[in-house]
């Protein structure tokens, strides 16, 4: 008997608001967003990130307040809204997952139902996992409130939780109904938090556009006083960037063992572990990009001088590009950070396949890695870094 073939394609389309204090009384993007099913109105669980709240106590209260002015558009909150962990404490374990399926259940929230979420990456992901799995997946509003989740992390199509001992080990692959990149949250983030989307900016620019990575380097020191028009120009940009990636780059749930996003990462998430994620994910992808620039650069592919003008860009936006869990090697002397190779080759499925630039603003992928090569650049990096650190000479008259 011959075998049954079933094809079939499903078209996703969503789109990324730019916006300001859309829990506002007269602002009515998110009434535009949350549709009435029929004649029955657009019922919503909202969830925000503690850190977010702990800076805005009166959030929980104004989304109430927004609802109920705008019920008459066909809007309704199915419950208050909830304070959630957040950061990894969140996506620790499917604990938060399931306290918001508990929720839909008691609140008895149909399948047209709608999930707010407000949070850093760490949050969307985590509360997204539950919305994608409830009735097979509800509809996920969300706004991001970090500079790394509005430029990158709270834009694609993947949530997930860390379990069995590795991070994101089980999520979906589920497009959201929209996202709200609202400015007002960016406000109230610590100096670190406000640089950390920085980096994946400078990321996807060196492989994909040469001219936004101009901009960044012409931006360099107004991004270094948060300024609050170069960030919002950044994360525009670099939300144009990784969309583009996922809806025109032929593998938006990466099937393929090629990942042009994560160029940069294959050290960075190894740093972030070595230094028990003291060093924050954007600023060990700051590192995890020097090192491969300056990788590109000994292997031809971009000059040194490049190279080198963009660790200063990087440098001058305040990322430190040199940390001391560089230094760690094991017992045979190998840097630790090199098994983050090994991690990436496993993780992609056997074949390691590494994004790097060629020629800056485009990139091809690399298939083999010389750590002999790599060692060199580690050691021009610290001395690149020494070099930075120490104050210029004053000059005598
Ligand atoms: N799904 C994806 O495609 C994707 C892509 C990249 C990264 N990620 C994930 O994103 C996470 C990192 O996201 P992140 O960089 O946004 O960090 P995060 O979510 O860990 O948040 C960092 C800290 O900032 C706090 N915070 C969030 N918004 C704030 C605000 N407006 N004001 C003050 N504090 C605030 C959080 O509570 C947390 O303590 C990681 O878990 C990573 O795995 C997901
Ligand atoms: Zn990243």
């Amino acid at each position: 008997m011959p075998a049954i073939t079933a094809s079939f394609a499903v078209e996703y389309r969503f789109q990324v608001h730019f916006a300001r204090d859309v829990f506002a009384p007269d602002h009515d993007l998110l009434a535009e967003i949350l549709r009435p099913a029929g004649d029955q109105p657009a019922r919503a669980l909202v969830y925000v990130d503690e850190s977010v709240v702990a800076a805005r106590p009166d959030l929980p209260r104004c989304i109430h307040a927004w609802f109920g002015l705008h019920e008459p558009r066909g809007v309704r909150l199915a419950a208050a809204p909830e304070t959630v962990p957040g950061g990894e404490a969140g996506k620790r374990d499917l604990g938060l997952v399931e306290r918001v399926a508990r929720r839909a259940a008691e609140v008895g929230l149909c399948r047209h139902g709608y999930v707010i979420i407000i949070g850093g990456g760490a949050v969307l992901d985590a509360v997204g996992l539950a919305a994608s799995l409830i009735h097979r997946g509800l509809r996920q509003v969300r706004l991001p409130t970090t500079t790394l989740a509005q430029a990158d992390a709270g834009l694609g199509v993947k949530n997930a939780v860390n379990a069995c001992g590795q991070k994101n080990f089980l999520g979906t692959f589920t497009p959201p109904w929209a996202i709200i990149n609202d400015a007002r949250f960016l406000d109230h983030l610590d100096d670190r938090s406000w640089r950390d989307g920085i980096s994946e900016a400078f990321k996807v620019a060196i492989i994909k556009d040469a001219g936004f990575l101009r901009e960044l380097l012409a931006a360099a020191p107004l991004l270094a006083v948060r300024d609050a028009a170069a960030m919002g120009r950044l994360i525009e940009r670099s939300a144009h960037l990784h969309l583009d990636h996922i809806a025109q780059g032929g593998d938006p749930f990466e099937r393929g063992s090629s990942r042009p996003l994560d160029f940069g990462h294959w050290s960075a998430h190894r740093l972030e572990m070595l230094s028990h994620h003291r060093l924050r994910h954007g600023e060990a992808v700051a590192i995890g990009v020097a090192l491969d620039l300056l990788y590109a650069a000994a292997l031809g592919r971009i000059a040194q001088a490049e190279a080198e003008e963009v660790l200063a860009g990087l440098a001058t936006c305040g990322f430190r590009l040199w940390d001391e869990v560089l230094d760690l090697r094991d017992a045979e002397g190998r840097r630790q950070v090199l098994a983050g190779l090994a991690q990436f080759r496993e993780h992609l499925g056997g074949e390691l396949t590494l994004a790097m630039p060629d020629g800056l603003g485009r990139r091809s992928d690399l298939t083999s890695f010389d750590e002999a090569l790599f060692e060199r650049c580690a050691s021009a990096l610290r001395r690149w870094a020494a070099r930075r650190a120490r104050p210029a000479p004053a000059t005598s008259r």
